[in-house]
């Protein structure tokens, strides 16, 4: 299980005081790939207009664009909610970037109410997010909010 109150302090201290945006992503996308068991997939889409396109990532080479509203992670951009998939093949519209991934977390990022970007992370379990998965990724978003505007 993964310790979220320790890897949210790790994050912060991560990210404090550095003003680049991709670097702080790119850094917290390794973070949570060495941190967390049992992932194919780790890493960010940023919001351009309709779209959200590859931002920072560790695993294998995925989809570039994704239209708000298409995938897991276009209907979290689209409704505003976490979207903690047990069984991406059960999932309408899902977008199979890697044939290894089973189950799927999609988090919101927001600056000033906005939806600018979204955490994404995959897995080759069934059901590996849990409840408990969804509330520590979304503390480490927070982390993320907090200093975004902060970040170019
Ligand atoms: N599965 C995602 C696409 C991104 S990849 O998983 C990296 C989706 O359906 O939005």
């Amino acid at each position: 299980m993964t310790d979220y109150r320790e890897l949210n302090a790790r994050l912060q201290s991560l990210i404090e005081g550095v003003p680049h945006r991709i670097a702080n992503l790119a850094n917290a996308s390794a973070l949570l790939w060495q941190s967390m068991e049992e992932l194919n997939w780790a890493g960010f889409y940023l919001r351009e207009g309709d779209r959200l396109v590859l931002g920072p990532f560790q695993g294998k080479p995925a989809c570039i664009e994704i239209p708000i509203g298409k995938g897991v992670c276009g209907t979290a951009a689209a409704t505003g909610e976490t979207q903690r998939v047990e069984d991406v093949h059960a999932f309408p519209g899902h977008i199979a970037c890697d044939s290894a991934s089973n189950s799927e977390i999609v988090v919101n990022i927001r600056a000033d109410g906005e939806v600018v970007a979204v955490l994404d992370l995959d897995s080759p379990r069934f059901a590996r997010f849990t409840e408990t998965d969804e509330e520590g990724l979304e503390a480490f978003v927070r982390v993320l909010e907090t200093e975004w505007k902060t970040m170019s």
